[in-house]
């Protein structure tokens, strides 16, 4: 099965909106450090190029929870695939998302991380289809709301396809 990819938001906009991002974090957490926690394999891409343009000390860790398999409809359901391998306790967490949709994966692990004792725990997503939302989740940074279609590219996948476009697009599954 072949599906064709319409672009969405060029890699210059990404580019643009990520600087912008990465200096509001500056500001919010002048004076601390910050640990982002990059769930994988999605935020990636968004995680490594945000690191980059945080001004305060940053530590960076990798997270893996359950996806969509090779459909485009949630389960509901989250597990941990692979958890941190450091620990958030007294640390400023801010977890790195590629997208919110039903908002189940970040609920579950800001719950997940105050369990743990983190010292805050804030949400960033690069994308927000805030009309697939099932649980409210309060967002603290969001760098594009975009329409409910499926999406791909600069670390989302169609059935681990299309990762590496530098755009993100919308994809043709007809
Ligand atoms: P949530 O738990 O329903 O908010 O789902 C979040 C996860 O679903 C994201 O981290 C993505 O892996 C996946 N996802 C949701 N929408 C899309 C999409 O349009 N393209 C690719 N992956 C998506
Ligand atoms: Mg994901």
């Amino acid at each position: 099965m072949s599906e064709k990819v319409k672009v969405m938001l060029p890699e210059e906009e990404i580019d643009h909106r990520v600087r912008e991002l990465g200096e509001q974090i500056s500001q919010d957490y002048a004076g601390e450090s910050v640990f982002l926690v990059c769930i994988l394999k999605g935020a990636s891409f968004f995680a490594c190029d945000l690191a980059k343009r945080i001004t305060v000390p940053v530590t960076i860790d990798f997270m893996a929870t359950s996806s969509y398999g090779s459909g485009t409809v949630s389960s509901g359901e989250v597990k941990i695939k692979k958890d941190l391998d450091l620990p958030v306790a007294g640390r400023h967490v801010i977890i790195v998302e590629d997208i919110i949709d039903s908002g189940n994966t970040l609920h579950y692990l800001s719950n997940l991380f105050r369990d743990r004792n983190a010292k805050s725990v804030k949400l960033c997503a690069l994308l927000d289809k805030a009309d697939r939302r099932e649980v409210d989740v309060p967002m603290d940074y969001i760098g594009f709301s975009v329409p409910d279609f499926f999406l791909v590219g600069y670390g989302l996948d169609y059935d681990q396809k299309y990762r590496n476009l530098p755009y993100i697009g919308i994809v043709d599954l007809d």
